[in-house]
């Protein structure tokens, strides 16, 4: 079974995202920390993000390995992350390795902007999470918070509204809801409540394929 979570900033897909890995004993991959690593290297190379040549020989030369740095997690990587997100170069050299996760035995489950709709059109569940950009400022500025950063509700709800844009308003696999995607909108939900919904997706898809 692969499970494609996509959505904006902050909307709550990532720990949806690990929680249903969890519940259904399979495998999950956070996509954002591949375009966060690009980002990453190319500026440890002593490139600049807006330079694409940079950017794709970065997304090809990625070592998965390095995934679990917790840089991929600081102030400023989500940005440059959509920087070189928009790059189609970039996006194809990591189509690969995010098409392999997703074609392991036991299943998977991904997270992102363009899992539906580009990476695994073919999914059995996709779900499109969704709230309101102040809703999502406010978690992403307790998060933030909570790691010790000093920053301003007004500069999250902005860099949001930012992403939100770039990242909707790009020609390569722009962030949209695929066709069949349930769409689950967390504004007025915590993550207990947006993950029953999320198991009761999944439960009706499961319990429809059973009788086909
Ligand atoms: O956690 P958050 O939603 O803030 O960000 P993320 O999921 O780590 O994604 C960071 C950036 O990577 C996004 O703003 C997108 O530009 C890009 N991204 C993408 O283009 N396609 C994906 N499948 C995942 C992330």
């Amino acid at each position: 079974m692969i499970i494609a979570i996509d959505g904006p900033a902050a909307s709550g897909k990532g720990t949806l995202a690990q929680r249903i890995a969890q519940r259904f004993g399979l495998a999950h991959l956070d996509t954002g920390l591949l375009y966060r690593a690009v980002a990453r290297d190319v500026k440890r190379n002593g490139g600049a993000l807006e330079d694409d040549d940079a950017a794709v020989k970065a997304a090809q030369g990625l070592d998965p390995a390095t995934l679990d740095d917790p840089a991929l997690r600081g102030a400023g990587a989500g940005e440059a992350a959509s920087i070189v997100a928009r790059i189609p170069q970039v996006r194809a050299a990591l189509l690969e390795v995010q098409r392999t996760f997703a074609g392991q035995p036991s299943g998977a489950v991904l997270d992102g902007r363009d899992i539906g709709t580009v990476v695994c059109p073919q999914a059995e569940v996709k779900i499109f999470v969704t709230a309101t950009p102040e809703v999502r400022a406010k978690r992403r500025h307790l998060e933030r918070q909570s790691r010790g950063e000093s920053v301003t509700y007004e500069a999250v709800l902005a860099d949001i509204r930012r992403r939100d844009e770039r990242d909707a308003g790009r020609e390569a696999a722009p962030m949209r809801p695929a066709a069949d995607a349930v769409l689950l909108d967390t504004t007025n939900l915590d993550i207990e409540a947006a993950f029953d919904t999320a198991v009761g997706v999944i439960m009706k898809k499961v319990g429809q394929r059973g009788r086909t």
